[in-house]
């Protein structure tokens, strides 16, 4: 590749413009200026390249000069990532500060992983063996929760030699050599990959098992699978946030990739405090042991936010390529498109909609695009998935804005926090009237085998109650309860319970911050079962005042923090206090009619 040096004649912020840069490519890192900072070629037009730069360009003059590097920006993947803390161009946070303090200073590399580190590599190939691309030769015990596993690159396949014995070395070992039709490839504890391209895979497969979030509003009635992709939109202190992080601890997933784009700095730096606190709950240990975090500070310039979300999604692929089911958060992909505006702006492009590219649309999509569950490269018959849970703050909780419109094109799962919910103090304030998953219909099956055969049921007439009573609210808003027949009444006090039983849960309950599947089924069941009785004894006129019962009300309720996940057998007495509290009910009334008929 051709290294070219250029010359600046314009600065506009993050946008450089330099001349005689032929032979630069697009999307080839440069190092702008006499600092050397580093930029990213954009648009290249005859010999004059726009480069959008990652660091503050202030100082930055025409006439200095604009260095090829020959390389994409690329990400370095291999031992190490876990736990790490990058910003929008994976270099180290860090590393960054303890190499310049808190303020970053300008035009300091630092290598993405630590190349001294030596890691215990179990080699799993021998000499001469064939070797295809994707494959995996070698593993590493990262963490605790982590197995990272070696693969040789995409479109590398041949035979391997010189193949280095189980042993410590550092990533820049060379593991082996891949000989194939007389080239030679040396494969090493890590690879580069460009971000901009995603990593190829075999085959797309259909999503057909949920992503466990322990949430039932999710899990229940809008349910994403592994490899799905989902939006949370919201607007200002909806819940995007503690959602995002819920979804981190406890989504069943074996790797966490968190991206913050925050605007505020203050909400950045609330990441990179708490996220190194919070505890896997299932293994007790940092949840920061299979989780990558990248963040993206206030001091750094919108193009490194740009970056990130591309960053991050390039690393889970890499893990995925693994066989691992990952998880990536990005909040807010909001922050992400307005750098994109700016940028924009910047170069001075004709915007679309409320000053966005025309281009937005794409780029989402691009995002998106790159979720999925797959058959990976290096086997027949081992899968990996990438979920994408991507929270949008629409300005002024307005979901007709580009961003949302957008969004809701290329994701499957809808999650729409609603600000009166949040406002009553009802979380997550996820509404269960504008939500949908079109993920439900393909998880029928896991959910029917898994759970319970009659879990899909419960879940829609669950649904159908919350819709039915929605609509007797408008009537209630009008003219009041009390001229509702009691067949109706009946409908919205089941509904509440299941607004305050069931849909809310508190992410800082010790009890309930996670629903087991089971424990969301045998909720499910125990309330439509209270309704059925309850419904059944209307129908014969019985009065609703004697079904509801507080104390039985009060149990419905409370049932969530009142059964812990691992003792699922209380719901067994549950059932039958309120089967007790039925038959009683049912005998009385029935000798209430014999009287009347013999009298
Ligand atoms: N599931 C939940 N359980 C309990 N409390 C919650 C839950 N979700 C949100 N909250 C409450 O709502 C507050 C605001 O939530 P959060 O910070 O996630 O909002 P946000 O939408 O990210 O806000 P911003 O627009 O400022 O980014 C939290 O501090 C918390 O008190
Ligand atoms: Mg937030």
């Amino acid at each position: 590749m051709n290294k070219k040096t250029g010359k600046i004649y314009m600065i506009n912020g993050p946008v450089v413009k330099a001349k005689e840069m032929t032979g630069a490519m697009m999307h080839e890192v440069v190092k702008v200026g006499k600092l050397k900072l580093t930029g990213e070629v954009i648009v290249l037009e005859g010999d004059t390249a726009t480069i959008q730069v990652y660091e503050e360009t202030s100082g930055l003059k025409p006439g200095e000069p604009v260095e090829g590097t020959g390389e994409l920006l690329s990400v370095v993947l291999g031992p190490g990532l876990i736990g790490s803390v990058f910003d929008g161009i994976q270099r180290p946070l860090e590393v960054l500060r303890t190499k310049s303090g808190d303020f970053l200073q300008r035009g300091i590399t630092a290598e993405s992983l630590d190349f001294e580190k030596q890691w215990d590599v179990e080699v799993l190939v021998n000499e001469n063996d064939e070797v295809k691309e994707g494959q995996i030769v070698a593993k590493v015990k990262e963490t605790s929760a982590v197995e990272h596993r070696i693969m040789v690159p995409p479109n590398i396949s041949g035979k391997a030699t010189k193949v280095k014995k189980s042993g410590k070395y550092t990533i820049d070992t060379v593991l082996m050599i891949v000989k194939s039709e007389g080239e030679e490839h040396e494969v090493k504890l890590y690879q580069r990959w460009p971000v901009r391209v995603s990593r190829p895979y075999k085959e797309r497969l259909a999503p057909s098992e949920p992503l466990v979030t322990g949430q039932r509003v999710i899990d229940t009635f809008f349910p994403i699978s592994k490899g799905g992709a989902a939006a949370i939109p919201g607007g200002f202190g909806t819940g995007k946030t503690v959602t995002q992080h819920q979804l981190a601890k406890w989504a069943d997933t074996d790797i966490v990739l968190y991206i913050g784009c925050g605007e505020r700095g203050n909400e950045m730096t609330e990441v990179l405090e708490e996220f190194p606190k919070l505890m896997d709950p299932r293994s007790g240990k940092p949840l920061m042991e299979r989780t990558i975090l990248i963040a993206n500070t206030s001091n750094m310039p919108v193009s490194a936010r740009e970056a990130s979300i591309y960053t991050g999604v390039t690393i889970a692929e890499y893990f995925r390529d693994m066989g691992y089911n990952v998880a990536l958060m990005a909040d807010s992909t909001s922050r992400w498109a307005e750098a994109l505006r700016e940028i924009s702006g910047r170069l001075e492009e004709m915007p679309a909609e409320e000053g966005f590219p025309p281009y937005l649309s794409s780029r989402i999509s691009e995002f998106y695009e790159r979720a999925g569950k797959v058959k990976i490269l290096g086997s027949e018959d081992k899968n990996g998935s990438i979920s994408i849970i991507g929270a949008v703050s629409p300005p002024g909780g307005d979901f007709s804005e580009p961003v949302t419109t957008a969004t809701k094109r290329f994701i499957r799962c809808f999650w729409a926090l609603d600000k009166s919910l949040a406002n009553a103090r009802h979380y997550p304030s996820i509404s269960w009237l504008d939500s949908y998953s079109e993920y439900t219909v393909e998880l029928v099956d896991w959910l029917s085998q898994n759970v319970n055969a009659d879990f899909p049921k419960l879940s829609k007439r669950a649904m159908s109650l919350l819709s039915e009573d929605s609509n007797l609210q408008q009537i209630i808003k009008l003219v009041g309860e009390d001229v509702l027949p009691d067949d109706q009444k009946l409908i919205v006090r089941v509904a509440n319970i299941l607004k305050v039983g069931y849909l809310q849960q508190s992410a800082f309950s010790d009890v309930d911050a996670f629903c087991d599947m089971h424990k969301q089924y045998e909720m499910l069941r125990i309330i439509l079962m209270y309704y059925d009785r309850a419904d059944n004894l209307i129908s014969k006129g019985v009065a609703i005042s004697e079904v509801l019962e507080e104390k039985i009300v009060n149990t419905l309720m409370r049932m969530k923090e009142n059964v812990s996940n691992d003792k699922l057998d209380q719901f067994k007495k549950i059932e039958q206090t309120i089967g007790n509290f039925f038959d009683s009910l049912d005998e009385k009334y029935e000798k209430v009619k014999e009287v009347d008929k013999s009298s």
